[in-house]
């Protein structure tokens, strides 16, 4: 897999509910090597951006499963763990705005609202049941991809237009909606 098989929106099927996995086999462990492939291509072709995560369905393939990069501050570190039909059970403190993209909006971020801890529950590959209990980036980051297996991406989540940016070439972010500019006099 590689960048090119990554979906963007407005395809619907990215505003669909992924299914429950039920049975980890050889097909699942090729779907989320597929998924790792396509993730770290999509980085190398993008100088300013880091490919953090991603959702079976950003490859076309409703299934609760997700990959998630396990050092998000060294590029050179391309390991990931999956999480298998992944679920939040708990949600703790003031929900917190950062800015955040997605693979499946294209040069777009916007600043969302997210629990600051998560504690997650999900199957590893091996189908043994995994507990996370994630702060920080890694919270926001199970937040975006369990958004994604319930069929919501993250503008879904932004009201006011005033919150989303362009990433430009040159890796600034510039505002998507700029206020007009005042009348003259
Ligand atoms: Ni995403």
């Amino acid at each position: 897999m590689t960048a090119n098989d990554i979906i963007t929106i407005p395809n619907p099927l990215l505003r669909e509910r992924s299914k429950r996995v039920g049975h980890i086999d050889a097909e699942v462990q090729e779907l989320a090597a597929g998924m790792i492939s396509a993730t770290l291509d999509w980085e190398a072709g993008r100088e300013h951006e880091f490919g953090a995560a991603l959702a079976a369905v950003q490859i076309a393939k409703p299934h609760r499963v997700v990959v998630i990069r396990n050092d998000f501050d060294h590029k050179e570190d391309q390991s990931f763990s999956v999480f298998i039909n992944p679920e939040i059970v708990k949600a703790e403190g003031e929900p917190a705005e950062e800015l955040e993209g997605c693979l499946s909006v294209k040069d777009i971020y916007g600043s969302v609202a997210r629990y600051p801890k998560v504690k997650i529950k999900a199957l590893n590959l091996d189908g043994r049941p995994v507990r996370v209990t994630a702060t920080g980036f890694l919270a926001r980051v199970f937040q975006h991809e369990i958004d994604h297996t319930n069929g919501i991406v993250f503008v879904d989540r932004i009201e006011d237009p005033h919150k989303l940016f362009r990433l430009e070439s040159n890796g600034k972010f510039t505002p998507v909606n700029p206020d007009k500019a005042p009348a003259q006099s």
